[in-house]
């Protein structure tokens, strides 16, 4: 058997940042609902990162591993994704990221790398714990067991209209609808709403971005935001 890969001593509660001299990395995750834009800020704002020399490291929940990427067509793609209950799909999502914290970020982290990850624990918490209506508490309990204290340093919502996200997934160019993207515009309310609640309540943490201003202007928030707040 593969030797088992851990994290560096991950100490509940506090930010990768905050795990001073082994963890020189920092770790900023992106959030909101499909269609926000997510995947285009993460390139610019990897390529404005490496110009001015440092390195970086692009990943993606659910997948970003081999396992991972298993995990995620189970919860997408699979045939039977209609049955699946609410604590399974949880519990999947925390599988595949339990791998990509051990595997991918808390090695690079470890590196000095900047990690830019396209959906991170705030994503469980908003949709299995506010649109799929799971209890908080135990969502919360599995995202920390899932990670550790690998928290991200800052984490950039884009924030677009419920009705604008819908649009925009079904003018995406691949064929059908995903399992995910299936749901109703209730359950994308929840999300939009659940983001915004969960920004407010983490202001430190969290930085909103409208995502409906013209795309070269949502980079220029995003990097100067980066800049301020991590200093780099
Ligand atoms: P993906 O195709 O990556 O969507 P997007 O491009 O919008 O990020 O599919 C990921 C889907 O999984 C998306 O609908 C959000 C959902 N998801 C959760 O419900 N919980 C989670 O913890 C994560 C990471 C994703």
């Amino acid at each position: 058997m593969k030797k088992q890969t851990r994290p560096a001593k991950i100490a509940p509660g506090a930010s990768a940042r905050a795990g001073g001299a082994k963890r020189r990395g920092i770790l900023i995750s992106f959030e909101g609902s499909e269609g926000s834009g997510k995947s285009t800020q993460i390139a610019h704002l990897a390529e404005h990162l490496q110009k001015i020399g440092r390195k970086v490291v692009s990943t993606r929940e659910p997948g970003g591993t081999e396992i991972g990427e298993q995990v995620r067509n189970i919860i997408v793609h699979n045939s039977k994704g209609d049955e699946m209950c609410a604590e399974t799909e949880l519990l999947l999502f925390a599988a595949s990221r339990a791998q990509l914290v051990r595997e991918i970020i808390a090695p690079n982290l470890i590196k000095g790398v900047v990690v830019l990850c396209d959906r991170y624990i705030d994503s469980s918490t908003v949709y299995q714990g506010v649109a799929r209506n799971l209890s908080l508490d135990p969502v919360q309990q599995i995202n920390q067991f899932a990670v550790g204290n690998v928290l991200p340093d800052l984490t950039i919502v884009l924030d677009v209209p419920t009705r604008v996200s819908l649009t925009r997934i079904n003018q995406r160019a691949s064929d059908l609808p995903d399992r995910m993207e299936r749901e109703n515009i209730d359950f994308y309310k929840k999300v939009r709403d659940g983001y915004l609640v969960l920004a407010r309540s983490l202001p430190k943490r969290f930085f909103v971005v409208d995502g409906m201003l013209p795309e070269k202007e949502i980079r220029k928030l995003i990097w100067a935001e980066v800049k301020s707040r991590i200093g780099v």
